[in-house]
């Protein structure tokens, strides 16, 4: 099980900070799931400083798949490694819609961050015009499938999954926990045909998507539902660490 906070675009040094320690106070000592903060690029460092020691890890929203150059305004993985990320966020939604993110581009990044041992949180999901037509299922399963082409992993430690309806991010609109189970169990076998059972079954598959303190105990009680990816609600350290308590119960 994994909790883990994308604060998007939110926070600046001083409050990075702040709400890191915040979040470490509210969520003690997470007993069998894992927490992880994703701050923007130049807040990680000031996160980093106030996670290290506890068991809270960081995270990235975003990378370049290249390991150094002219690319201006990027951040590599090594990059990353080295102000202690142990996750990176790819092919986030806003990505896709906003900075030309493509399930090709994602593959090569996977690859990337796994030569540097950074774990990919590989976002899918589909807009409300694709769930309206009935191609949820086709619409994700070729973003799996294309994401992780050739891709390998000797561990479900080395891969996670995060199913993120377009519709259900950051709008108040959840996918009921049917909907969440009915595409995570699509996702799982994808995973399972791609790396077997014993890692395919065990890699978590996050749901995101308005996951907040009333909805997360119903969604994360599916039995593919092995976690969230929080944006909104990751940004109150409270209510963040009342989904890790969610978590927790199911665990
Ligand atoms: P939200 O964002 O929880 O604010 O909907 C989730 C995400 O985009 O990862």
């Amino acid at each position: 099980m994994l909790v883990a906070g994308n604060w998007k675009m939110n926070s600046d040094h001083t409050s990075a900070r702040q709400l890191a320690s915040a979040v470490v106070a509210a969520v003690g000592e997470p007993r069998q799931v894992t927490v992880a903060v994703c701050p923007p690029f130049v807040n990680l460092d000031a996160t980093f400083g106030a996670l290290h020691g506890t068991p809270i890890r960081l995270g990235a929203q975003h990378m370049h798949e290249a390991d150094a150059g002219a690319f201006t305004g990027e951040v590599s993985a090594s990059m990353l490694r080295a102000v202690g990320c142990h996750y990176v966020i790819l092919g986030h939604s806003e990505r896709r819609q906003f900075f030309g993110e493509t399930d090709a581009s994602v593959n090569r990044k996977i690859v990337q961050a796994h030569s540097h041992s950074l774990v990919p949180i590989v976002c899918v999901g589909e807009t409300l015009d694709e769930r309206e037509a009935g191609r949820a299922a086709d619409v994700v399963s070729v973003q799996l499938n294309t994401s992780l082409k050739d891709v390998e992993v000797t561990s479900s430690e080395r891969l996670v999954v995060a199913y993120e309806p377009v519709w259900a991010i950051g709008t108040g609109k959840t996918a009921s926990p049917e909907e969440a189970q009915n595409m995570h169990a699509v996702i799982r076998r994808l995973l399972v045909a791609q790396f077997g059972d014993e890692i395919g079954f065990s890699i978590d598959i996050l749901y995101g998507g308005s996951m907040n303190p009333g909805n997360a105990s119903s969604l994360l009680e599916k039995q593919d539902v092995n976690g969230g990816l929080i944006g909104g609600a990751s940004l109150k350290a409270e209510e963040f660490a009342q989904i890790v308590r969610a978590a927790q119960e199911k665990a």
